[in-house]
């Protein structure tokens, strides 16, 4: 307010003297200042937002840098699965209104996790919600509702998977897998699937196992809309010897 004023003394004055030129220089440094805070406080703002989105995707700590940008083409299949993984994530809008999946299969070690957690950065940074998860940690969340003193119910749990933009789910096919948790598996891909949202499904399992662990009904939900299928067919990027 003072400063405002101060430069309507000034417009006012046809001739000014010199400490009428010092108050406006004066004004001008502190509006500068002004603007210069209230930049830093919403870029804060953002940051703040930036990691409370980041800390809801529960993106696992040692993917937190691991972007599409840090994605190596080391070879003609890891450079088509990051073109695949690049065009999903830049044409996020129309993967929502298609509701269009993705599917990583292959090896451990390959960039699976790397690359669908790469998507999920960057679907963030365009303000979309995403989560990641393990089937193992899906599966616990429903079943944790299951104990009399739980707060949440076993819709509110599946709710939850089912609301992000994006759901990344790891490790699908790692343990046997007993009927209710492919009920539950299928609840939340299904209910996905119903609410025309995206899931990246990620396993080491070949594609013919996968099929026989999800089921074909699964299979072809994902696959609807055009949902890609990605083979890893590449030995673990660990173990690769510096180039
Ligand atoms: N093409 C790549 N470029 C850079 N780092 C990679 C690449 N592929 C894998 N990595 C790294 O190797 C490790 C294993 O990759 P990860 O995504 O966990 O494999 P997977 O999920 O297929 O088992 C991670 O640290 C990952 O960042
Ligand atoms: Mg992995």
């Amino acid at each position: 307010m003072e400063i405002l004023s101060s430069k309507i003394i000034a417009k006012g004055l046809p001739q000014m003297g010199h400490s009428d030129v010092a108050s406006v220089d004066a004004a001008a440094l502190i509006g500068a200042e002004i603007k210069k805070a209230q930049y830093a406080a919403a870029k804060q703002r953002n940051e703040s937002i930036a990691q409370d989105v980041f800390r809801r995707a529960a993106i696992p700590p040692r993917f937190a840098a691991r972007k599409l940008s840090t994605f190596n083409a080391h070879c003609d299949s890891a450079a088509e699965a990051l073109n695949i993984a690049r065009s999903y994530a830049s044409d996020f809008d129309g993967v929502l209104e298609t509701g269009r999946s993705l599917i990583f299969v292959g090896g451990v070690g390959a960039g699976k996790t790397h690359l669908a957690t790469g998507i999920a950065h960057s679907v963030m940074e365009q303000g979309y919600c995403a989560l990641f998860s393990s089937v193992i940690g899906a599966v616990r969340s429903v079943k944790e509702t299951y104990r009399r003193d739980s707060s949440k119910s076993e819709s509110d749990a599946i709710l939850a998977l089912i609301k992000p933009d994006l759901l990344i789910l790891d490790e699908v096919g790692v343990q046997f897998g007993s009927d209710a948790e492919k009920l539950i598996l299928f609840e939340i891909i299904n209910g996905r699937y119903e609410h025309m949202r995206p899931t990246i499904v990620i396993s080491n399992l070949a594609l013919a196992g996968l099929k026989e662990y999800l089921g074909e009904r699964i299979i072809d939900r994902l696959r609807e809309g055009g949902g890609k299928q990605v083979v890893f067919d590449w030995p673990s990027y660990r173990l690769r010897r510096p180039s």
